[in-house]
């Protein structure tokens, strides 16, 4: 993996056929995509429930490219291992997940993953001000974590210009997570964000059958970000 600010399209498979993720994968790389965003909740730190490391394993072959892994989950330790075996190239935990973030943080690269460290909306960004040395990646979580489908929080767009110039020239990845879409998308590009989740924007009106309409949202999109509207 290696690193530059370029937009970044992360579909969210939270919004795909459950019963097809390994087609899905495919159909979302095959238009344009070029991470994977998998979303593990555990019904504790999160009022959800999704799936976790054997998920993960069956959908790695299905992934060319990156798989990029959120935890919502409390504990996170115990199953960082699980998740890195499972083929996860960025592991990325919640700063609100428990009080040992930085050993967390030095597990997820021990086990060989990029470390990513995402921020709850009521979460201030100088939360991470001691760990910008141990992270590849920080999240803005632009939504209460959860669901998909819901209403991207503006305030969030602060967060990002004060991570952005946090962050100076060091190799870290602002990725934003939910409500992305082409409306919300040049506000957080602009403020400094190159990774963007999105769910529902990009998997409306398609399927594995349909696909073509995914690649149509994912350009719409990374036009919007990229300032070029479609
Ligand atoms: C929310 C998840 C997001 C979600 C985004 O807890 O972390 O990745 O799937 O979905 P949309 O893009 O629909 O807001
Ligand atoms: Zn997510």
């Amino acid at each position: 993996m290696s690193f530059d600010r370029k937009i970044k399209i992360a579909p969210s498979i939270l919004a795909a056929d459950f019963a097809n993720f390994g087609a899905e994968c495919e159909a979302i790389e095959a238009q344009g995509a070029d991470w994977v965003h998998v979303d593990v909740m555990d019904g504790h730190f999160v009022p959800n429930i999704t799936f976790g490391p054997a998920t993960c394993a069956a959908i790695r072959p299905h992934i060319k490219g990156v798989m990029d892994v959120h935890l919502m989950i409390a504990p996170v330790d115990p199953y960082i291992e699980a998740f890195a075996r499972a083929g996860a190239d960025v592991i990325t935990a919640h700063v609100e997940a428990g009080p040992h973030t930085h050993r967390t943080l030095q597990a997820i690269r021990a086990a060989g993953a990029k470390a990513g460290l995402a921020l709850n909306p009521g979460t201030p960004a100088s939360e991470v001000e001691y760990y910008l040395d141990m992270v590849d990646l920080i999240c803005v979580m632009t939504v209460n974590p959860g669901f998909g489908g819901q209403k991207f929080i503006h305030s969030q767009i602060a967060k990002v210009k004060q991570l952005r110039a946090m962050i100076g020239d060091r190799p870290i990845h602002i990725q934003i997570d939910g409500g992305v879409d082409p409306i919300t998308a040049p506000l957080v590009a602009q403020a400094g964000a190159d990774v963007l989740v999105a769910g529902s924007a990009v998997f409306k009106g398609g399927s594995v059958s349909n696909p073509a309409p995914y690649g149509d949202n994912i350009r719409t999109i990374r036009a919007a970000a990229e300032g070029v509207w479609a």
